[in-house]
């Protein structure tokens, strides 16, 4: 830790879209990290090729430089977050980083799949955290949870998209016809492709990704040339059409495969049609979304933002936390970034907003529905739909309501209301219509 206490000065490599997302979100928690971690983390230096490109993030001039081995070897920074994407030079910064004690944070996939071997055994041998949440499936915690949460299982079959700017691609030309073209150049402006887009279009990006969950399931690396990589550049308007047709979608997916009765792995990256009931056929636009079928636990789908500024910088931070954690002695955070005990409460009936669905067991006479309705709308709800099913043998007919938006308050109250009113025979069925979409 830096001697001036009780603060961690961390240097960013490249300042592009990660980078910046980095620098942003450890500003704007600036106030959080003491709570948390019991010191400030304070985003220091940058460094960039070009210093006269704009950049959206503010930084004063002289915290960003062309030199990246000056903040590597600066004995202010205390860890370096590696987002200048590229092999050679990321790796030979990386290793300077290790050798004079500093936990490195990255989001190089390229890099893991080429050096992950000699980068790991040189992080263990120098002491120090290296750390690469970011480098597969952006925003989603896959690494974290297949080291952590299932320890205890073994994989069969892994498979995903690991790559957000093809999925977007196909979904924007599968659901709006748009032509690959428009979409990939809409993919850059949104931050999502590799500097070469060639990684991202062929397949090789999403293989970097397949090798390193390879790596974490079963300990091995498997080189890139034993991959079967496919890209998305042949696939055609007509082609997702066909599919839709089929009961499919089109899917950029990587597949890991392990037999257990001679212990071979597979890797592979292609395009797949796979039927549409399936979560990952569901994935769309930069949503990455892996599945795991573990011997323990059973299959588990995880989806979430692949690619982009924000989820990205969100797994970049886990990993610095994790690191701070390690260096402060910080044993476990007992909650999230923005939990603090003071700050919030329950919320009353009244605040909790949503639309609702009724079945009503009712006498079929003239006017019920018209008394049914006066007592809801005596607690401010209007009805969106009604249906009604004809009685039959003197049983009571069923009133099926839903609701416009209300309250949990205004529908309790309206509940009491009809059990007691004349006509409504037994306790009226309630059930809240769920849209997440809705929720505020
Ligand atoms: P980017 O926008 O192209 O940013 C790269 C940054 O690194 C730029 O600021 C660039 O400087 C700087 N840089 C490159 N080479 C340099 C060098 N030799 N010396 C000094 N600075 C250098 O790339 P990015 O999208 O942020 O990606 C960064 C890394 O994160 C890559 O490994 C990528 O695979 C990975 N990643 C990206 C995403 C994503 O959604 N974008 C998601 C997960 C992982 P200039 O700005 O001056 O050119
Ligand atoms: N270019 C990558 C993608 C960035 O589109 O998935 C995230 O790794």
């Amino acid at each position: 830790m830096n001697d001036s206490s009780k603060i961690i000065r961390v240097g960013i490599l490249g300042f592009g879209t990660v980078g910046q997302g980095t620098w942003k979100h450890l500003v704007e928690n600036a106030t959080f990290w003491p709570k948390i971690l019991g010191v400030d983390l304070i985003p220091t230096r940058a460094s960039v090729r070009s210093l006269e490109k704009a950049r959206s993030v503010k930084i004063l001039p002289d915290q960003l430089t062309t030199d990246s081995e000056s903040i590597v070897d600066d004995p202010e920074i205390d860890l370096v977050c590696e987002l200048m994407g590229g092999v050679e030079e990321a790796k030979e910064l990386t290793l300077r980083a290790f050798a004079q004690g500093k936990s490195v944070i990255t989001a190089n996939k390229a890099l893991i799949c080429e050096h992950g071997d000699e980068l790991f055994q040189a992080a263990e041998k120098a002491g120090v955290g290296y750390a690469f949440e970011a480098s597969v499936a952006g925003g989603i915690p896959i690494i974290k949870v297949l080291r952590e949460s299932l320890v205890s299982n073994e994989f069969p079959l892994i498979y995903g998209i690991l790559n957000g700017t093809s999925n977007y691609i196909l979904t924007r030309m599968e659901k709006e016809g748009a032509s690959f073209e428009d979409v990939l150049k809409d993919a850059r402006d949104l931050g999502y492709v590799e500097a070469d887009e060639a990684l991202d279009l062929d397949g090789v990006d999403a293989a970097h990704k397949a090798i390193i969950l390879a790596y974490l399931a079963h300990g091995i690396w498997v080189k890139i040339h034993e991959v079967t990589v496919e890209g998305i550049r042949q696939i055609s308007n007509e082609d997702l059409q066909a599919a839709e047709n089929l009961g499919c979608r089109i899917k950029l997916i990587g597949v890991i495969r392990r037999d257990f009765s001679n212990d071979h792995v597979a890797v592979a990256v292609h395009p797949v049609l796979i039927p549409v009931e399936e979560t990952i056929a569901r994935t769309d636009g930069v949503h990455n979304g892996v599945c795991l079928n573990g011997t323990v636990v059973g299959t588990v789908v995880l989806t979430g933002r692949g690619a982009g500024q924000d989820p990205t910088a969100s797994s970049v931070i886990s990993d610095l936390v994790d690191v701070v954690k390690g260096i402060t002695g910080v044993s476990s955070l007992p909650k999230l970034l923005h939990v603090s005990p003071e700050q919030c409460v329950s919320a009353s009936p009244e605040e909790i907003h949503g639309r609702f669905y009724l079945r009503l067991a009712v006498d079929d006479r003239t006017g019920q529905l018209a008394k049914v309705a006066e007592c809801l709308a005596g607690q401010g709800i209007s009805l969106a739909t009604v249906s009604q099913t004809p009685h039959e043998n003197d049983q009571p007919a069923s009133l099926i309501l839903t609701t416009h938006q209300t309250n949990e308050l205004s529908i309790s109250q309206a509940i009491e209301q009809l059990k007691n009113l004349p006509g409504v025979v037994g306790d009226p069925v309630l059930f809240r219509m769920f849209d997440p979409n809705e929720i505020s």
